[in-house]
């Protein structure tokens, strides 16, 4: 039996949990719109062509912001078509993923999805064949009152009141060669910092996003954030950070240390970002947007067998199984850890590309179903509302190839809003059970109001249409006497404590 103990301290803070922290992200590639959100033939379609199985479970999983249109589809994207009569427009390559666009959706069709399911639009701007024209004229199209030729030409194509977007991205990925349009640091900050100042001059409400680092293993991570904040610090208000895991070695404890690796990017970049704020005297805090984040590598090999040229053919199609659920769990647990800087997230993506909601391909009868990482984010978008506390944790480690110490356990406490419910997530990646003791000082711990695990699954298990075994249930493993919770973690589970504090 393991054993470990999580201290909080009523005024021991880290921050406000900024409600973007639960975002998402919907690309128009593979199945994620058609055949994913959008799908007219199906039986629960209305009367726009969305599903509404699909609207119900994005609604229940909480999200609070989705990142729209993309993705490395946005680098060869003309906004422009998908605006208008659908039957006029132009059906195109998209050649980021050598599939075929029908621009059936665009921005009119998305805003009114997201509304719908009530979450915020994260619009994005096209740096890679465009710039700042093609951005000036995006934000007026979407956010000028009217009167003037592109907030004109939105109301004639059925929006009178602007759409408002309030967060925008400036391009995905330029650092990336694989990115249409892919520039240096130079090109990019340059390109950037003159796109976002024409951006806010049409609207200075919006906040802005330039893009950071593909992922912290590119060979121009912390050279490429240098110089594009050299740039744009004055004009931007977030940097991107992107990345993926996987398990390709089939090496569940390496697998299990990667929100170590991400603990390190947060940090890494935070580092950058004061250091040019001091370098510039500067009093303004750059935060960031860690704006793809997820695990993704079960389809690889799949997706070398799809043939290009397809509309929505199935890419990227990750079926998540029980250790994902343990991974993802120590990934969001540590995006809370740095809520003081990280205020937007994105879950990349939502819906049947690397996502948590998942449709049959070519199906127009059966329903959308959850993955096993529909969990932990659900449980995390819906309890982690509040301030999270600073985790003062004991508790013992192991060594791996890549790092000297992984703790067993990973945990964090969020306080709710009105400081009278704190909801602790935890990780257990021992294959022991560990006995979490529990140490509030300043608060009193009333009562337990629920504890569910998810646990005892085979690691390599998964969710399917017909099967849908790999959930949160309850647990009455823990004992609380004058105060003191002791809370019993299966070996390998991700749980969720939410109890009562005065
Ligand atoms: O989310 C899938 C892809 O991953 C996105 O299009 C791109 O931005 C990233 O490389």
């Amino acid at each position: 039996m393991q054993k470990a103990s999580l201290r909080v301290v009523k005024d021991m803070t880290i921050s406000k949990v900024d409600k973007r922290l639960f975002g998402s992200f919907i690309e128009h590639m593979g199945r994620a719109v058609y055949g994913g959100i959008y799908q007219p033939n199906h039986v629960t379609s209305d009367e726009d062509g969305f599903r509404n199985d699909v609207k119900e479970l994005v609604k229940e999983l909480g999200v609070t912001l989705v990142r729209y249109p993309g993705g490395n589809f946005l680098s060869g994207y003309n906004w422009e078509d998908g605006i208008g009569p659908k039957d006029k427009r132009p059906v195109r390559t998209d050649l980021a993923w050598r599939a075929i666009e029908t621009n059936q959706v665009g921005i009119h069709e998305f805003a009114k999805w997201a509304k719908e399911v009530g979450v915020e639009v994260n619009m994005a701007v096209n740096m890679g064949t465009r710039g700042i024209d093609e951005a000036r004229h995006l934000v007026e199209y979407c956010n000028f009152e009217g009167g003037t030729y592109w907030s004109d030409k939105r109301i004639e194509n059925g929006q009178k009141e602007p759409f408002g977007f309030k967060t925008w991205c400036i391009g995905n990925e330029m650092d990336g060669p694989w990115q249409i349009g892919h520039k240096t640091a130079e090109e990019y900050g340059r390109a950037a910092a003159e796109t976002a100042k024409a951006m806010k001059l049409v609207d200075d409400s919006i906040e802005l996003v330039a893009c950071g680092s593909s992922t912290s293993h590119m060979p121009t991570f912390g050279d490429w954030e240098l110089t594009v904040l050299d740039h744009t610090y004055d004009h931007v208000d977030y940097l991107s950070l992107h990345q993926y895991y996987g398990n390709p070695a089939n090496n569940l404890d390496e697998y299990l240390a990667c929100s170590l690796d991400m603990d390190d990017f947060i940090k890494g970049v935070v580092a950058i970002c004061d250091a040019v704020k001091a370098k510039k005297h500067s009093k303004k805090q750059m935060n960031l947007s860690f704006d793809e984040w997820n695990i993704w590598y079960h389809s690889n090999e799949s997706d070398k067998q799809i043939k290009p040229w397809l509309i929505a053919p199935p890419q990227l199609e990750d079926h998540y199984n029980f250790e994902d659920v343990l991974v993802l769990g120590t990934l969001l647990i540590t995006l809370l850890k740095h809520a003081d800087r990280v205020k937007i997230a994105c879950l990349a993506q939502l819906v049947n590309v690397i996502a948590p909601i998942f449709t049959e391909e070519n199906d127009n009868e059966s329903l959308a179903w959850r993955q096993t990482t529909f969990y932990p984010f659900m449980q995390a978008a819906k309890y982690g509302k509040g301030t999270v506390m600073m985790p003062l944790i004991s508790c013992d480690g192991y060594k791996t190839e890549n790092y000297d110490k992984v703790p067993y356990l990973e945990s964090i406490a969020v306080l709710n809003e009105d400081e009278t419910e704190l909801t602790i997530f935890a990780v257990n990646r021992s294959r022991e059970q560990m006995t979490l003791s529990l140490d509030t000082l300043g608060l009193d711990v009333e009562s337990v109001i629920g504890f569910s695990h998810m646990a005892g699954h085979d690691i390599k298990a998964v969710n399917s249409l017909t099967s849908g075994d790999i959930k949160p249930v309850a647990s009455d493993n823990y004992q609380l006497a004058d105060g003191n919770l002791d809370v019993v973690l299966e070996g390998l589970s991700w749980n969720t404590i939410r109890v009562v504090v005065k």
